[in-house]
């Protein structure tokens, strides 16, 4: 079917919405993507870390399908559906505390984020919620209102929820240091400037919660150290405060382990998951404990299309595949290949890559370049005329799409990210790796 005629119709769709590639996709397998003009492109994006499992994964698809023809919407307020609660008995062993115990399904992360904003002031009776410099958890009014990542989320759409509070991400430029800035040192300034809010800010007796995202993802792609999460877990457990974990963009493998919260062995009160979930389909997920689950009124959660079984089967057959394919090995090993490439390449071109930083398939390049937010104070913001050109992470992605794989770029600094699908092959690890480094040199060339 031709469907070039068909983007006459884009000029009706929403300018509020971008796009980094041009034409209509038709179809995905695996780790590729079709557009209807005969593209065939390597997807190192996974639809932004949701199909995980490559696309149109033969297992999880064909569970979708088959649902599709028994029941689709069994809606949650009128009945248990048989895949909500065997997806329930899957996850439960997977969880990184056994304590989370108590689920709730959703559609999309925006919306478990504020599922998870109002239990936990439902639970502590307390209203304020304490945020990251950098964080993005979405959207919707209540996720917007903890998103530090970039303004264009909630520019001009003020008043938000009120009762939100900020501390520094370890993240090296918000302390204004540079790459080799030490853990020990972020981790040290950041749990000081959380004692300093909880001290004359918001009072722990109205803090309900602290969330965060053990890898910071819109905000740059930086794995919080697990001295910082340990931190966190501390200052929690002193004061009542309840620790929300979002792996929305985290969970499921992307790591390196099942969740990325596993690496430092903290506890999360509530832990948010979707995207990886359930592979494309729309399904997010709250998990905490029965204890904390057991104050929330009943009819006080719920959503028409919350948990919806076509979505939750697919989830299902996510945890299956991910098993069966011994997922978690082969993101380790294509992990350490893909840093090796990167980090030769920032040995070959110090000047202009400041940092490789990630952890198992959840990984960054940041460039440096003239003239980043605050370049005045940024102790690695480049002067210009030393030679670097502008905006390089956008110009090396857009080379990386005209060459045939796409990839994004995150955060207000020059960053490239890589997701690619857990399951991909070391030869097309290779050769995306192989289209970025051309990239590269070819951005470097031109300054
Ligand atoms: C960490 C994190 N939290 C929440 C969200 C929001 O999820 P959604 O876009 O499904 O609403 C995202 C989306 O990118 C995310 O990365």
């Amino acid at each position: 079917m031709a469907t070039s005629s068909l983007l006459d119709y884009g000029g009706n769709v929403t300018k509020g919405l971008g796009r980094i590639t041009e034409g209509i996709m038709t179809s995905g397998k695996g780790s590729y993507v079709e557009y209807d003009d005969g593209r065939k492109m390597l997807d190192f994006t996974c639809g932004i870390g949701v199909t995980n499992m490559g696309h149109c994964h033969p297992k999880i698809s064909k569970a979708a399908a088959d649902q599709c023809m028994n029941i689709v919407h069994a809606q949650c307020s009128i009945a248990f559906h048989e895949p909500y609660l065997r997806l329930v008995k899957k996850l439960l062993p997977l969880m990184p505390d056994p304590s989370l115990d108590s689920f709730f399904f959703w559609n999309s992360g925006s919306e478990a984020v504020e599922a998870s904003l109002k239990m936990a002031r439902t639970a502590t009776g307390r209203q304020n919620i304490i945020t990251m410099q950098g964080a993005y958890h979405g959207r919707t009014f209540g996720a917007m209102a903890v998103t530090r990542s970039k303004t264009v989320y909630s520019a001009g759409v003020a008043p938000l929820m009120p009762g939100v509070f900020t501390i520094p991400y370890p993240f090296w430029h918000q302390l204004g240091g540079k790459p080799d800035m030490t853990e020990d040192a972020q981790v040290a300034q950041c749990l000081y400037q959380l004692e300093l809010l909880l001290a004359q800010q918001t009072a722990p007796a109205d803090t309900a919660a602290i969330i965060i995202e053990p890898v910071l993802g819109e905000g740059g792609y930086v794995p919080a150290p697990a001295a910082f999460l340990q931190g966190l877990r501390a200052i929690c457990d002193k004061h009542g405060i309840l620790l929300i974990i979002d792996e929305v963009q985290s969970g499921f493998s992307r790591t390196g382990k099942f969740f990325a919260i596993e690496y430092s062995g903290v506890r999360p009160d509530i832990l948010i998951m979707a995207k990886g979930l359930a592979n494309g389909f729309p399904l997010s997920g709250v998990v905490s404990r029965k204890e904390l689950t057991d104050k929330l009124a009943t009819g006080s959660m719920g959503g028409t299309y919350a948990g919806n079984a076509v979505s939750c089967a697919a989830a299902c057959a996510v945890v299956d595949a991910m098993q069966e394919e011994n997922v978690l090995a082969n993101v380790n090993a294509r992990s350490e290949e893909l840093f090796s490439v990167l980090k030769a390449l920032k040995a070959a071109h110090p000047a202009h890559i400041l940092d490789v930083r990630g952890q198992g398939l959840m990984v960054a390049v940041e460039f440096a370049t003239p003239a980043g937010p605050g370049a005045t104070l940024d102790a690695v913001a480049a002067p210009e005329g030393q030679g670097l050109g502008k905006t390089l992470a956008s110009r090396v992605a857009k080379k990386c799409i005209e060459k045939g794989m796409i990839i994004l770029t995150t955060s207000v600094y020059e960053v490239v990210r890589f997701i690619p699908p857990l399951n991909i092959t070391a030869e097309d690890l290779a050769k995306g790796a192989q289209i970025f480094r051309d990239a590269v040199e070819e951005v470097v060339k031109e300054g």
